[in-house]
This record gives structure tokens, C-alpha cells and sequence, in this order.
């Protein structure tokens, strides 16, 4: 017979079977989430699913707003566990008290957030690497015009020129170092860093989704997890270790994310851990969403045209530098953005652990659950979202017949409140900088079959980004 444990965790499965139609693939959670809306309603709890806490389910986003609002001083957010044990247990040695941001919690967290806050936050501090950033995106222009074919089609491996392209703008902020990972004659360093940061987003999923076997033997997944994190972190130490050895003494405006750390700080533990934090998830996230949104803008010429005319007018010439006052200008690019995160955001979902007993759409929720905000399915209703389906960046732009003051809750790609993304402000600079000087240099078309969205393990189009690039004049 089974213990009534067994029996819940028997039941959730086959109802997850029964929903999944007997395929669960974590790729498609996408799909799971919408069935399980539609199936129960706007809140759905999971009990202790395949060995881990009780799961709420939330699509509905006045709960959403409601549980963000009553957040505690200290946030849980449900995540990592199998990070939080490289960072607590494996390498303890190394990070000591000062583990950084993610799969961090408690006194640790905030001590650590509130000394990084204002230097990621601030828009004065963000304004001061457009240059940067723009360098960084000529960089990826110029290499599309080295890649592309006689028909002027990129390779299938497009994406993985744009994670180098992240990977080189993060180094820049964080560490004002250039790795030269768009070159020819890349340093083989770039493409083992890209590789270990793609092994450990595709492992999360298995090690945290699956049936946690990695917390009783050493799986194969969780030595390839630990030591992806290992190369991760050897790369990044290697880097802060010659950016603290160029650091200059004379302090100007264009300090590198490490410099600022060091200044305000004085110690250099706290700003490897965050620069390390910064290349762990600030890489795949924004290069994702650039080809998510390339891929849109393909699709939707259009919607191309009129964003290339706004571009057009703000930079007359190709050579005509980006500026943060022209980047404040270009509200049609900004709502490009923002629909796509809407239809497609690259971070599906995002949670907190309950830390005390609560109320949550009328049912008593205790301490220790892990409620799970469903941004996805909800940012595709619509009831939230009039003409979801429709790639509609109008909505967002204040002139527009189409604009709606839309529910607050009801897209959140970079999440809310204390534990709010942290790198969000460079996020937005980056994308809008790059989709900006490509869109200006060319025309972005696709001519294959249309891609689904699958997890893989940001939430992105699913195959080979065979875009033409036609140069413009
Ligand atoms: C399109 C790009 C990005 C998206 C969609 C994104 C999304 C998110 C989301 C949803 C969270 C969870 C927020 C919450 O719990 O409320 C998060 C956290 C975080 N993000 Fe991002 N992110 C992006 C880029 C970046 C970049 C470029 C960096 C670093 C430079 C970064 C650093 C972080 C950090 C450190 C946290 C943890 C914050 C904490 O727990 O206190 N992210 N991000």
C-alpha cells in the first residue's frame, strides 16, 4: 500500500500526465501552464510534486499584485536550489558570508543587494555606458555583414553570435574589459563561457523540475551543473583579476560596475561575487529577448517599417551616434520591446515562497509554499490583453487608439518589488541600443517555416534564427 505521501505525489503525476498527454518535457511548460489554466482557473495548487514543496499556481493578476504588495522585508524567491548548494555547500570556502545575489536569501541577501542597489539602478549610472554599449553593437553589426551568405542569410548558430554579443557588453559594464568575443580570433575562453552559462540554464530545469535525485547521489546532469559553474566562475575570476590589477586610481564618470563596487566598498569580494552574478544571468536573458525580438520584427514588416522610421529620424546616418537622449526619444522601439516581453517573455514565470501564513484568493496558504506567478499564460489572455494574439506595439504608446491602461500586474518580465531584477536597467539599454543600430543598418526578413516558442531554456523561438539582413542605405 502506499503512504499517503506517495499517494499525493501519485496523483499530482498522473494528473500531470493526463494534462500533458502522457509527454512531460519541460520544454513545453509553456503549454502544461496554459492547459492547467484553463483546465482549473485562475489558481491551482500542486501538492508536494515529485518531492518538493506544495505548488500555488497563480494566472490571476489583483493575487499577484496582492501578495507583491504585502512582500516581506526579507523575500523568498523559490528558486535554485541546486545554485544555492554549489554557493552554500560545494565552494563554501570560496564565497564565505558573501555569496552574492542569486539563490541567496535573508540577512546575506539584503546586506548584499542594498550595497549594489544604487550602482544598477540608478539611470544616471545606466547613461554612462551607452558609448559602451553602442561599440558593442557596431561589433555585432559589423559581424553580421562577415557572416551572412551571398543571400544574405545568417548562420543557423545565429543566436550564439548574439550570446556573444551579450557576453561582451556584460564584460564591459561589469568589468569594463573587452574580450574581443565578436572577433575572428576569439579567445576559445569566450566560447567555454558561453557553452558552461547555456549547460547550467539547460540543467536548472532538469535538477529543479524533475525528481531531485542530485540531493541523494551525484547524477550525471549535476557533475556536468557543477562543473559548467565552476568554469563560470574560473572565467569570471580570471577577468575581475585583470580588471583589478588595470584598475585606474583617477575615478571618472565611466567607471566599470567593478570600479564603482570598489569605491563605495573597498572590497573586492563583494564586487567579484556581483560581476559573477551579472555574467551567471545576465547573458542568456538579453540575448534571448534581442532574438526573440528580431525574429518579431522579421514577422511583422510593417510594424519593421514604421520602428525604422522613428530610428531614421533620431540617427539621419548610419555613423550618427546613439545618445541616451535620443535612446529617451524612441518610444515606438521601447513598445517594440515591451510587446514582445508581453507575448514572449524570455523569463516565463517567477515566484515567492510564502514566509509567514496567508490568505491567497480566499484559501488559507501557509508558510512554506512556493507560489509561482504564471506572467505568461496571464500577458496572453484576453482578458488583459484585447487582440493577445496580435504583435500590437501600438498598445503600449500613449497616442495610440489601440493604447489601454493595462493591468500593472499583468506583465512583469523583470519581475517586481525588492527582489526586482537587478540588472534590469542595463537589460533595457543593451536591447534597445542593439535593435536600434541593427534595424538602422538593416532590413530584417525570414523566409522559413514559422518557429514555435519553446523553453531552452529562456523562452525563445524554437529553431535555427535564419534571418536576411538586407543592408539599407
Ligand atoms: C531581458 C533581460 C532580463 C530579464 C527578462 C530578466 C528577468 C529577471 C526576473 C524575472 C528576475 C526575478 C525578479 C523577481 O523575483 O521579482 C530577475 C532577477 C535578477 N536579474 Fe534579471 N533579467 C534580465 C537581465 C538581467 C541582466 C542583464 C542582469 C545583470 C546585469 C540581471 C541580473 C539579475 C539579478 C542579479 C537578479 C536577482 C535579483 C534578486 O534576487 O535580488 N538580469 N531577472
Amino acid at each position: 500500500m502506499l503512504c499517503p505521501m506517495m499517494r499525493f505525489l501519485d496523483q499530482n503525476l498522473c494528473l500531470f500526465w493526463a494534462i500533458l498527454g502522457g509527454d512531460f518535457q519541460i520544454e513545453h511548460i509553456d503549454k502544461v501552464s496554459k492547459k492547467l489554466y484553463e483546465k482549473y482557473g485562475k489558481i491551482v495548487k500542486m501538492q508536494g510534486l515529485l518531492g518538493r514543496p506544495d505548488m500555488l499556481f497563480l494566472f490571476d493578476p489583483d493575487e499577484i499584485e496582492k501578495v507583491f504588495r504585502q512582500e516581506d522585508t526579507l523575500p523568498f524567491r523559490p528558486s535554485m536550489p541546486s545554485l544555492d548548494y554549489y554557493k552554500h555547500v560545494y565552494r563554501k570556502e570560496f564565497f564565505g558570508d558573501n555569496c552574492g545575489i542569486i539563490a541567496v536569501h535573508g540577512d546575506k541577501w539584503q546586506n548584499f543587494r542594498s550595497k549594489v542597489n544604487q550602482i544598477m539602478l540608478q539611470p544616471r549610472v545606466t547613461r554612462m555606458y551607452v558609448k559602451s554599449i553602442e561599440t558593442t553593437s557596431q561589433e555585432l553589426v559589423d559581424r553580421i555583414e562577415v557572416i551572412k551568405n551571398e543571400k544574405n542569410q545568417v548562420p543557423d548558430d545565429f543566436l550564439n553570435e548574439i550570446h556573444k554579443w551579450s557576453l561582451e557588453s556584460i564584460a564591459k559594464i561589469a568589468l569594463d574589459v573587452r574580450l574581443g568575443c565578436l572577433d575572428s580570433d576569439a579567445h576559445p575562453d569566450t566560447q567555454k563561457l558561453i557553452n558552461a552559462i547555456n549547460t547550467f540554464f539547460m540543467n536548472v530545469p532538469v535538477l529543479e523540475l524533475k525528481i531531485p535525485f542530485w540531493k541523494i547521489w551525484n547524477t550525471p546532469t549535476f557533475k556536468e551543473y557543477l562543473n559548467a559553474l565552476d568554469t563560470i566562475r574560473e572565467i569570471t575570476l580570471k577577468h575581475v583579476d585583470i580588471a583589478l590589477h588595470n584598475l585606474s586610481q583617477d575615478y571618472s564618470d565611466e567607471l566599470s560596475v567593478l570600479q564603482r563596487v570598489l569605491k563605495m566598498e573597498n572590497d573586492a569580494k563583494t564586487a567579484s561575487n556581483l560581476a559573477l552574478d551579472m555574467f551567471l544571468v545576465g547573458i542568456d536573458t538579453t540575448s534571448n529577448a534581442v532574438a526573440s525580438m528580431l525574429y518579431q520584427l522579421s514577422l511583422h514588416q510593417e510594424k519593421q517599417a514604421k520602428l525604422y522610421e522613428e530610428i531614421k529620424n533620431l540617427l539621419p546616418y548610419k555613423s550618427t551616434q546613439i545618445s541616451h537622449e535620443k535612446l529617451d526619444q524612441m518610444d515606438y522601439l521601447k513598445a517594440c520591446v515591451k510587446e514582445t516581453m508581453r507575448m514572449y517573455p524570455v523569463v516565463i514565470g517567477n515566484g515567492r515562497c510564502t514566509t509567514r501564513d496567508r490568505v491567497i484568493g480566499g484559501y488559507q496558504i501557509p508558510k512554506g509554499v512556493q507560489v509561482i506567478f504564471q506572467h505568461c499564460v496571464i500577458s496572453n489572455l484576453e482578458e488583459y490583453f484585447p487582440r493577445s494574439g496580435e504583435f500590437l506595439p501600438e498598445r503600449w504608446l500613449k497616442n495610440s487608439e489601440l493604447f489601454r491602461n493595462h493591468h500593472p500586474f499583468a506583465s512583469l518580465p523583470f519581475g517586481f518589488g525588492k527582489r526586482m531584477c537587478l540588472g534590469r536597467r542595463f537589460a533595457d539599454l543593451e536591447i534597445q541600443t542593439v535593435i536600434a543600430k541593427i534595424v538602422r543598418n538593416f532590413k530584417i526578413e525570414y523566409h522559413h517555416g514559422k518557429l514555435d516558442y519553446h523553453i531552452h531554456p529562456m523562452y525563445t523561438p524554437n529553431g535555427p534564427l535564419r534571418l536576411t539582413f538586407i543592408r539599407r542605405q
